[in-house]
């Protein structure tokens, strides 16, 4: 028994180690690509599809409900992927702002405002109301407003233009 419990917690130890190890070796130039992945993935795995549907004369409900709780999932993975010391001083590719790091207040409540949004979304489109999900869509897509403009290259409080 004795010998079970030991070699578990050398078991254990080995793995926090070995996630320790696997941290200390992400860069700042790989958390800067993976939230560049992550933020164009909102797009293209998630809001364009609702965008396609919301344009037709009856939308998909369930396609939203579906996309929209997918957003919200990997929004939630992006928002830790703003640590401190992940600007362009170190990592030259970001088009993230200082104000990311000296306005956190407001980055975390626009986050929030996000998510927020598109849960309220999936959840009017689960409820199957169809006017409430219109309002809503509108409301998500102006929440991305609250970082950056609407085009892939365009500036905004918190992102640089593209140059
Ligand atoms: C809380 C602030 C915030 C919100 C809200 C936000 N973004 Fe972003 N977004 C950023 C920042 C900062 C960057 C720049 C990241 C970098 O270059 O490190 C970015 C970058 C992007 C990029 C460019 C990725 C690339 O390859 O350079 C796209 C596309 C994007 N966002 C789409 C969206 C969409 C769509 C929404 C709304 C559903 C949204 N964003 C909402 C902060 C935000």
């Amino acid at each position: 028994m004795i010998r079970i419990v030991s070699a578990l917690a050398l078991g254990t130890a080995l793995l926090l180690s070995a996630i320790a190890v696997a941290l200390a070796q992400t860069t700042p130039a790989q958390i800067v690509k993976e939230r560049q992945e992550g933020m164009e993935h909102n797009w293209t795995e998630y809001f364009r599809d609702i965008s396609g549907t919301m344009k037709t004369a009856s939308p998909d409900l369930a396609l939203i409900a579906t996309k929209a709780a997918g957003a919200s999932e990997n929004l939630k993975k992006l928002e830790q992927l703003f640590p401190p010391g992940t600007g362009r001083d170190v990592a030259p590719k970001t088009r993230a702002k200082p104000e990311v790091w000296t306005n956190r207040a407001e980055f975390d409540a626009a986050f929030k405002n996000l998510i927020d949004a598109t849960n309220t979304l999936a959840d009017a489109a689960k409820k199957g109301d169809v006017e409430k999900v219109k309002v809503q869509w509108q409301a998500t897509a102006k929440a991305c407003g609250g970082c950056h403009g609407g085009p892939k290259k365009s500036g905004g409080k918190f992102r640089f233009e593209e140059e």
